[in-house]
C-alpha cells in the first residue's frame, strides 16, 4: 500500500498496482529530464555552486506549493543542495509532471525501493479534495511542526494558513453557501472545519513560526497586497513576480512558448489564418499575442486598460470587445487574472469548433460553472476527447466548442508549462528570496508586509543567464557612468524605470 509512504506520487500507485515497469520508466524519464533541464538552468546551478558548500538554508523547513514540473524539480533540488528540508505540492490539479514528481521523491541517489528524496504530494489529475489534502499534508512535518518558509504560486498555501488563523480566532468555520460560492470553497471550508476539531490552534501556531513567503505569480501577489492593505498579513512576503527577470521574461516569453504548445498538444489545430482573441494585454497577454501571431493567426485583443489597449493597437493588433468578435473568432484565450471574462452566453454564440482556453492563474476567467449548469439542464452535452480536452455541444444550436484543461491554465494542463531556461530566471529569484528571508529573519528588516528584491539582484539574475546565450555585455567607462549617473557595476536603472 502507498499509505505508509511519506509522500504521494503517481509512480508509487503504479508500483502498488503491480506495474513496476511503468513506475520505473516514469522515474527514469524524470531523472533524464531533470539532468537535461539542469543544463538549461544556469542561474540555479550557479547558486548551487556558490552556496552549496556553506549550506545557508541548513535545516530550514521550506514548504512549496508550485506546479510540480521538471523545472520545479531543479528548484527543489537546488533548495535541498543549499541545506533546506523541503516538502512540496503542485498549485494546480493538472500541472504535475508525474515523471518529475517521482524523480524528486526518489532523489538523485535513491531507487524505487529505497526512496531518498523529499516528500512530494502531487500527481496529474487530482480532484479538488485531493488537491487540498496534499497542501495540508505538505504543511506539516513528521514532528507535527509547520514550515519556516513558504514558496507559493498563486497564494493557496498562504491563503489556507490565513483562513485557518481567522477561523481559529472566531472559534468556528462559516457555513458553505453552495448556491453562490464556488465548489472549491466548500472543499476548503470542510478541511478547515475538520482541522479545527482535530488540531485546534494548529494554524495560529504555524503562522507564528513562519518567517516568510516568496510568491511566484501576479495573482498570488495581488492577494498578498490585499492582505497587506487590510493589515491581515501574518508574516513577511517577497513579491518574486515583479522582479524584472521574472514578469518580463517568464510571463512574456514563457507564455509565448507554452501557449501554443498547449493548444497544439490538445487540439493539433492549424492556427495559421485563424482569428484568435486574446483577452488581456498585460505581460502574459503580450507573450500570447506574439505566440499566436508567430503561427500566422490574425490576433484580436480585448482590454479594459487604455494604456494596454493602446500598446496592443501600436503593436498592430485590432482591439475590440469580446461581444464584437465572439461569433466570428476561432480561438479564445483569457490572460487577465480577472474573473467572468468568457461566460456561458458567449460560448453559446461561438462558431462551431471554436477553441476556448485560459492561461491566467485561476479557472474563474471562463464560466465553467455556467457550462455545468447548462449541462445539468440538458442544454449542453459534454464529450471528453482525451484528458484535459473536452467538447461541449449546445443542443439548441447544434454547435460545439472545444475547451482546454477545463478552463484551468492550459499551458500547464495541456502541455508542460514554460521551458527550463526562462524558469531558471524565475527560480533563481525564488531561491534568492528564500535566502534573503532566512538571512535577515532576526534583523527586523522585514515586517509583515510585501517586499521586492533589490535591483542589483535582478541584474545579477540576468547576468547569470547571458553566457548560455553567448551574450557579450558592453562595459561602461567611468566617464560614461558618471555622465548618466550610475555606478560602473550597476544598478543601471532607477526604481521607476519600466523596461
Ligand atoms: P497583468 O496584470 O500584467 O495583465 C492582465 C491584463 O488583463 C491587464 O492589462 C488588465 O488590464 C487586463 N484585464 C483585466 N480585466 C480584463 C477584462 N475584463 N477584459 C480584458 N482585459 C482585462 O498580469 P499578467 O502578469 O499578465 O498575469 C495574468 C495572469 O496570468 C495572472 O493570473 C497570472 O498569475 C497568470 N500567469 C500565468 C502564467 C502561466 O504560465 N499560465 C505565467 C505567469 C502569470
Amino acid at each position: 500500500s502507498t499509505d505508509r509512504l511519506p509522500f504521494k506520487v503517481r509512480a508509487y500507485d503504479l508500483l502498488a498496482a503491480g506495474k513496476r515497469e511503468e513506475a520505473q520508466s516514469l522515474l527514469d524519464l524524470g531523472r533524464k529530464e531533470l539532468t537535461l533541464a539542469e543544463d538549461e538552468m544556469p542561474g540555479l546551478m550557479a547558486l548551487r555552486e556558490r552556496h552549496g558548500a556553506k549550506k545557508p538554508l541548513a535545516g530550514v523547513k521550506v514548504m512549496g506549493s508550485l506546479h510540480m514540473t521538471v523545472q520545479t524539480a531543479v528548484l527543489i533540488e537546488t533548495l535541498t543542495a543549499l541545506g533546506a528540508d523541503v516538502r512540496w505540492v503542485s498549485c494546480n490539479i493538472f500541472s504535475t509532471q508525474d515523471s518529475a514528481a517521482v524523480a524528486v521523491a526518489v532523489g538523485p541517489n535513491g531507487t524505487l525501493d529505497d526512496p531518498q528524496g523529499i516528500p512530494v504530494f502531487a500527481w496529474k489529475g487530482e480532484t479538488l479534495p485531493e488537491y487540498w489534502w496534499c497542501t495540508n499534508e505538505a504543511l506539516v512535518w513528521p514532528d507535527g511542526s509547520g514550515p519556516d518558509q513558504i514558496v507559493d504560486d498563486g497564494g493557496d498555501a498562504t491563503m489556507l494558513i490565513h483562513k485557518g488563523v481567522e477561523y481559529e480566532a472566531a472559534g468556528a468555520v462559516p457555513a458553505f453557501d453552495a448556491e453562490n460560492e464556488p465548489e472549491e470553497w466548500g472543499v476548503i471550508l470542510e478541511l478547515l472545519r475538520d482541522e479545527l476539531v482535530k488540531n485546534p490552534g494548529k494554524w495560529t501556531a504555524m503562522a507564528k513560526a513562519i518567517r516568510g513567503v516568496s510568491e511566484e505569480t501576479t495573482t498570488g501577489v495581488a492577494r498578498l497586497y490585499e492582505m497587506e492593505k487590510a493589515n491581515k498579513l501574518l508574516f513577511p512576503a517577497i513579491n518574486v513576480n515583479d522582479c524584472v527577470t521574472k514578469a518580463k521574461f517568464d510571463n512574456v516569453y514563457g507564455c509565448r512558448h507554452s501557449l501554443i504548445d498547449g493548444i497544439n498538444r490538445a487540439s493539433d489545430v492549424m492556427m495559421g489564418g485563424k482569428v484568435a482573441v486574446v483577452c488581456g494585454f498585460g505581460d502574459v497577454g503580450k507573450g500570447c499575442c506574439q505566440s499566436l501571431r508567430g503561427q500566422g493567426c490574425r490576433v484580436i485583443v480585448t482590454e479594459i486598460d487604455p494604456i494596454c489597449a493602446l500598446q496592443a493597437a501600436m503593436e498592430g493588433y485590432e482591439v475590440k470587445t469580446l461581444e464584437d468578435v465572439v461569433g466570428s473568432a476561432d480561438i479564445f484565450v483569457t490572460t487577465t487574472g480577472n474573473k467572468d471574462i468568457i461566460n456561458a452566453q458567449h460560448m453559446q454564440q461561438m462558431k462551431n469548433g471554436a477553441i476556448v482556453g485560459n492561461i491566467g492563474h485561476f479557472d474563474n476567467e471562463i464560466d465553467i460553472a455556467g457550462l455545468q449548469k447548462l449541462q445539468k439542464s440538458g442544454e449542453v452535452e459534454r464529450t471528453n476527447i482525451k484528458p484535459q480536452f473536452d467538447k461541449f455541444t449546445f443542443k439548441s444550436t447544434g454547435h460545439s466548442i472545444l475547451m482546454l484543461a477545463e478552463g484551468r491554465l492550459l499551458n500547464l494542463g495541456c502541455a508542460t508549462g514554460h521551458p527550463s531556461f526562462v524558469m531558471s530566471a524565475s527560480f533563481t529569484n525564488q531561491t534568492l528570496a528564500q535566502l534573503e528571508l532566512w538571512e535577515k529573519k532576526d534583523t527586523g528588516e522585514y515586517g509583515n508586509r510585501v517586499y521586492v528584491l533589490p535591483k542589483h539582484l535582478d541584474e545579477e539574475v540576468a547576468r547569470l543567464h547571458l553566457n548560455k546565450l553567448g551574450v557579450k555585455l558592453t562595459t561602461l567607462t567611468q566617464s560614461q557612468a558618471d555622465y548618466i549617473g550610475v555606478p560602473v557595476e550597476g544598478p543601471y536603472k532607477s526604481e521607476h524605470y519600466r523596461y
